[in-house]
């Protein structure tokens, strides 16, 4: 039975191509190390071979100039938001294989106010990520997200499958999170995107000499369970220091704790998102219905 499955899951991976996933890095609070997970995780992923696209919402640009590229007036996905213009044109390139980035500038600031009095304003990141997704260029799009749950981050959960958590070890890690939690689920329920998941959470600046960090890792276990990432983000000065030099950990400082934490992050991330659920591998590979014998007639001249 269990060898039936494996060889299923095999024949759909094999015959159906797998589409673009799209998961935003979100916490509403600040500083907890989103642009940082983003930013190493695209990398880590790329390295591992999937096609990343890292689609910077946030005005305040850490995840553009944290992989080392210049602000270019009139560069971010500002415009095109705004209906001007597609996003397709806005791909930039990094100095990284398989690593490309839509970046942010401080114009993305005005969006909240701007997208508010519009029609549709929570399906506008939706609406232009749809060329990027037919054009099959990426096997994962990372949304970082700015630290509100204002209209750029609603916006990026409407467009997301998955929602990707970091939550910094410290006393308040948990506060915030049932707010995060009720808004995933209105836009769930609502049917603004019926799809939407909690992809995982991942503790970050993990210290394990200090009690408090194994003590908020338990509290969130118990809260998460499983959703919780195994691997713990140490708190790292290598990880602190890399976007000043413009390059993800696994560039700056290849051997460091840093970096084989989000190698291993990436691995269970990627694990994550190559599940199926069995409801579509069957569907996939049931054999079809036999077609009717065909008659000399119906076959017509040879
Ligand atoms: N594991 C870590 N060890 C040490 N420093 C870290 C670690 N992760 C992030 N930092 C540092 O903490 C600060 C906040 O991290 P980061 O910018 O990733 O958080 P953020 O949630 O994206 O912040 P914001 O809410 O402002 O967007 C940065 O200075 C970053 O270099
Ligand atoms: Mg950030």
């Amino acid at each position: 039975m269990k060898r039936c499955s494996i060889a299923r899951r095999a024949i759909f991976h094999y015959t159906c191509p797998v589409p673009t996933k799209v998961i935003a890095v979100a916490n509403q609070k600040g500083g907890v190390g989103k642009t940082t997970t983003a930013i190493n995780l695209a990398a880590c992923l790329a390295a591992l071979g999937r096609r990343v696209l890292l689609f910077d919402l946030d005005p305040q640009a850490n995840a553009t100039s944290g992989l080392g590229l210049e602000k270019i007036e009139g560069g971010s996905a500002y415009r095109v938001l705004l209906g001007e213009g597609g996003l397709l044109d806005k791909i930039r390139n990094t100095a990284y294989d398989r690593l490309e980035v839509i970046p942010s500038e401080v114009d993305l600031c005005g969006l909240d106010i701007e997208l508010a009095r519009s029609d549709n304003h929570l399906q506008r990141v939706t609406g232009v990520l749809q060329p990027v997704l037919d054009s099959q260029r990426f096997d994962l799009i990372l949304v970082d997200c700015p630290p509100s749950l204002g209209i750029l981050t609603l916006n990026a959960f409407a467009a997301s499958d998955g929602v990707l958590v970091p939550l910094q070890c410290e006393y308040y890690a948990l506060e915030g999170i049932s707010m995060l939690n009720r808004i995933m689920g209105q836009l769930h329920d609502t049917g603004v995107n019926p799809n939407l998941e909690l992809l995982g959470v991942v503790m970050t600046m993990f210290d394990g000499r200090t009690k408090l960090s194994q003590q908020v890792v338990s509290e969130v276990r118990e809260h998460f369970g499983d959703k919780v990432f195994d691997i713990l983000i140490p708190r790292s000065t290598r990880l602190a220091e890399a976007p000043s030099f413009g390059k993800p950990i696994i560039y700056y400082d290849k051997y460091s704790a840093g970096a084989a934490a989000y190698e291993l992050l990436a691995q269970e991330v990627a694990a994550r998102l190559d599940r199926v659920p069995e409801a579509a591998v069957q569907a996939a590979t049931q054999s079809p219905e036999p077609a009717p014998a065909q008659t000399v007639s119906q076959a017509g001249p040879t």
